[in-house]
């Protein structure tokens, strides 16, 4: 006789008949792990929206929506066996059950910009918690404070306190479709950070899941926790869903400017003056330096372009006394210069067009682009020659669509211990450098070249950059400096390799904290900290 199935199964049904129709073939982790969210999700309209299982017809449009580098995103790429984006805190914590239960492993994606595309791909099978419905913000203006949760962009952040008031923001990054989620963890700097440092050096409490499903803020995580959890990179410490953040005073008018010099206007001797001011100027200025090829004043020809960028706190008369009087060699003038608030400084930096604040809440406002990012610190000016062999790398066929970004330290940096958080690159540093190479989707195949590049250039710059270690910026994440056995235990001294280059010393501590809240390592990819060895050896799961 045939059996009605029990009222528990029915979800569970529900996404076999549609994985059936869609021919999909699942192996045994698989439909344990579909069989046990689907139970505790328990209806229908609910799976629905939180499961996308390959062939689901929107799995690839979730998917894509936030990757944003298309170095992973071909066919070759492996692939999440299912997205779920959670409505609620009870599907994260759904989620994070059945994926430990099943063996199989998490990727937490906020924003997506993981420069290695570790938030969304695996080689070993794995599931992508994607928090892109985790997006809410609250500003509270009179206690100069902000909730904002892990899937929100910079760009939704910024546009959330700007309706509300012009005179106060949040020093974070520069790139509005950045996600809160990533960029907290790892640090996040931008126009402000000489101002008032780090967006993790303003974060004042978080909500987190830790790999028990428990739900902790600041007080009940601890003090260890809290501080790993601010720069001591994502995917490693449990899944952060909202942050409370420190906002901070600017003032309703601020002024930017940009000056372009190229190879034939003196760029090499500018740029080797600037390494000896930038860092010493005050902290109400930021300046960045781009350096990219452009096209040359004679036909057909290139040139090498240093772009020098900044905003200062403060209008537009300051800035260029500021600067005739410290760096007088820029040659900065008036028509250089704009006077706008802070929002319009965000479009001005994230290469947005001045007309609306509203193109910050569009994560797809800029194109993206295949690349590979390695990044330095540099302590010491550079001499002529050594800027001159740099200038010489982006004549280079390869480097059509490279970047050097380069913003100066100093300031606020200078005043915060190495140690407070789990970022160390304060004191001491000029600045830090920021290698892009990027092409297009469609050159994916021949990336070796574009890479390759990268690393060549990357080994001019050894003698001039910081050394024991050749620190490095943890959310311009390089596997090239090591990663992770991904199906074995991975010791201390081998991720002391890439581990003492982000964290310098604090990688110790971030070891000690993740052997405590993590010791199996759950939650973990190829550059997570891994915990010291369990009394059992930790493997697969
Ligand atoms: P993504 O979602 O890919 O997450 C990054 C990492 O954090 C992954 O390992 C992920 O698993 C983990 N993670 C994400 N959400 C988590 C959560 N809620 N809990 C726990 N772990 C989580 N940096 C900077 O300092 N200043 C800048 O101006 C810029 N600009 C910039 C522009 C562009 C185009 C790119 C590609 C990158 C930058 N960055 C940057 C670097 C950026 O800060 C870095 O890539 C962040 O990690 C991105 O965070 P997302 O949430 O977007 O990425």
């Amino acid at each position: 006789m045939m059996k009605f199935p029990q009222f528990s199964m029915l979800p569970f049904l529900m996404v076999v008949v549609i994985l059936s129709l869609s021919g999909t073939t699942l192996s045994h982790p698989h439909w344990d792990f579909l069989h046990c969210l689907s139970l505790r999700l328990a209806n229908y309209s609910t799976i629905s929206k939180v499961i996308y299982v390959q062939n689901n017809p929107s799995y690839s449009s979730v998917l894509n929506a936030s990757i944003h580098n298309t170095r992973f995103s071909t066919p070759a790429t492996p692939k999440p066996f299912a997205i779920i984006t959670p409505l609620k805190t009870s599907h994260v914590r759904s989620t994070l059950y059945c994926s430990k239960k099943h063996g199989l492993q998490l990727r937490i994606r906020s924003g997506g910009h993981d420069v290695e595309g570790l938030s969304y791909v695996s080689e070993v099978p794995f599931v992508i918690l994607d928090l892109l419905n985790f997006r809410a913000i609250k500003v509270d203006t009179k206690n100069e404070v902000a909730w904002v949760q892990s899937g929100a962009i910079l760009g939704e952040l910024y546009y959330a306190i700007a309706a509300k008031t012009n005179t106060l923001a949040f020093p974070a990054g520069m790139c509005h479709t950045v996600g809160a989620g990533g960029h907290f963890s790892g640090g996040g700097y931008g126009t402000l950070f000489r101002k008032y440092g780090l967006a993790a050096d303003n974060i004042i409490d978080a909500r987190m899941i830790d790999v028990n499903g428990r739900i902790l803020d600041r007080k009940s995580m601890g003090e260890d926790v809290f501080w790993a959890i601010r720069g001591g990179g994502g995917n490693t410490f449990g899944i952060v869903l909202a942050w409370k953040i420190k906002l901070v005073p600017v003032p309703a008018v601020v002024t930017v400017f940009t000056v372009n010099k190229n190879l034939e206007q003196n760029a090499t001797k500018i740029f080797h003056r600037w390494q000896y001011i930038a860092h010493k100027l005050p902290d109400d200025l930021f300046m960045n330096v781009w350096i990219t090829k452009v096209n040359s004043t004679q036909v057909g020809m290139k040139t090498v372009q240093a772009t020098f960028r900044g905003l200062l706190l403060g209008g537009v008369n300051e800035l260029i006394t500021l600067i005739q009087d410290k760096f007088p060699e820029l040659g900065l003038a008036e028509e250089n210069c704009n006077e706008m608030s802070w929002i319009e400084s965000v479009l001005y930096f994230g290469g947005l067009p001045l007309q609306s604040v509203d193109i910050l809440l569009d994560k797809n406002a800029l194109p993206t682009l295949s690349l590979k990012a390695k990044s330095d610190y540099v302590k010491e000016p550079i001499p002529e020659s050594g800027i001159e062999g740099l200038m010489s790398m982006f004549l280079e066929e390869e480097a059509d669509n490279a970047v050097a970004m380069i913003p100066a330290f100093g300031g606020k940096m200078d005043e915060i211990p190495e140690n407070e958080l789990p970022y160390p690159h304060r004191a001491g540093n000029l600045f830090e450098a920021t290698y892009i190479v990027q092409w297009t989707k469609e050159e994916n195949a021949e990336s070796g070249k574009y890479i390759s590049w990268s690393r060549r250039l990357y080994s001019y710059m050894t003698p001039y950059v910081s050394k024991s270690p050749r620190e490095a910026y943890v959310n311009y994440r390089d596997l090239d400096l090591g990663i992770n056995n991904i199906n074995d235990y991975t010791s201390y001294e081998q991720a002391s390799i890439w581990g003492f280059k982000y964290f310098k010393n604090n990688f110790k501590r971030l070891v000690q904290v993740k052997t405590k809240v993590d010791p199996m390592n759950f939650f973990r990819n190829e550059q997570s900290i891994p915990p010291l060895l369990s009394p059992w050896k930790n493997k697969g799961n």
